[in-house]
């Protein structure tokens, strides 16, 4: 079921801090940063394993909460099969790697996506980095993995419908949204999409409902703190109205005594 802080930011406003409390990254652009450098793209998959890990630790620095990134789509398997086995791999390699380090530091690991199709030996090792990790509270770092948003919300409805096998209607989001596979999590308030493309493909579609987003053109393996702080920038800069009129935002905030924007600006 949900944690406690589980709330449905189109069922009610959620608090809105000046950090963001749950960012999510589609870490694009690995390929073109090694064509660039006349390297095979593989290379630049390899070079996104040290972005992201510095990446992690910069969200932490800030007191980001929540980290979830796109490692693996439900449609990478359409790629060379080269390509393919080279990003199993590395997956395998950077678990081993680094799994003992992500532990010593309180991070709790998880992954989300349909690991069915991973080999068994991959699957023992991310259920057994879970495990190992589970009670750790100071960061959250989920990795989406052979995961689509579509499978995602297909899967929930099969699970919310065997959790109610009386029921046939009047179902409301909460009662999907905690069979999601992010339900341990707020909704990011943070979107960010590396690499220069504009769009969601295919990455956490319910949960971005009212997430700010967030395009650079840097490629991921570029991507870093300072990257990161201009994505935050950004960030404290937007007025967060989940549906209310900017009037409404405002009072809201003063009568709250702080901002309901992230940078706190009405206050
Ligand atoms: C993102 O980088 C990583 C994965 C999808 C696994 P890409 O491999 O998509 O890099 P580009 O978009 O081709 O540059
Ligand atoms: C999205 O990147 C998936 C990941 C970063 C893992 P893609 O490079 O696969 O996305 P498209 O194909 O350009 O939409
Ligand atoms: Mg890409």
């Amino acid at each position: 079921m949900a944690d406690a802080g589980f709330t449905s930011s189109t069922r009610e406003i959620p608090a809105v801090s000046a950090v963001p409390h749950h960012i999510a990254i589609i870490m694009d652009g690995n390929g073109r940063w090694a064509r660039k450098r006349f390297m095979p793209r593989v290379a630049g998959h390899s070079r996104g394993v040290d972005a992201l890990r510095n990446v992690i630790r910069a969200c932490m620095d800030r007191g980001v909460g929540y980290l979830t990134v796109f490692a693996f789509s439900s449609e990478n398997w359409r790629r060379p099969i080269e390509e393919v086995s080279f990003l199993m791999q590395l997956f395998i390699k950077s678990l081993q790697k680094e799994v003992d380090r992500l532990h010593s530091n309180g991070i709790r690991f998880r992954v989300i996506g349909d690991l069915s199709r991973f080999d068994p030996a991959l699957v023992t090792m991310i259920r057994d980095a879970e495990s190992l990790t589970a009670e750790n509270t100071r960061f959250n770092l989920t990795i989406a993995a052979n995961y689509g948003g579509r499978w995602e919300i297909l899967d929930a409805v099969e699970k919310m419908l065997a959790r109610h096998p009386d029921k046939r209607t009047g179902f409301t989001e909460e009662d999907l949204a905690v069979e999601l596979s992010t339900r341990f999590a707020p909704e990011p308030d943070l979107f960010i999409r590396t690499g220069g493309e504009k769009r969601i493909s295919n990455f956490l579609l319910w949960q971005l409902a009212y997430s700010e987003l967030y395009f650079t053109d840097t490629l991921w393996p570029d991507f870093d703190a300072a990257a990161l702080d201009l994505a935050i920038a950004s960030y404290k800069g937007r007025e967060r109205r989940f549906g209310r009129t900017s009037e409404q935002v405002l009072e809201a905030g003063a009568a709250e005594g702080k901002g309901t924007t992230p940078a706190g600006r009405h206050a």
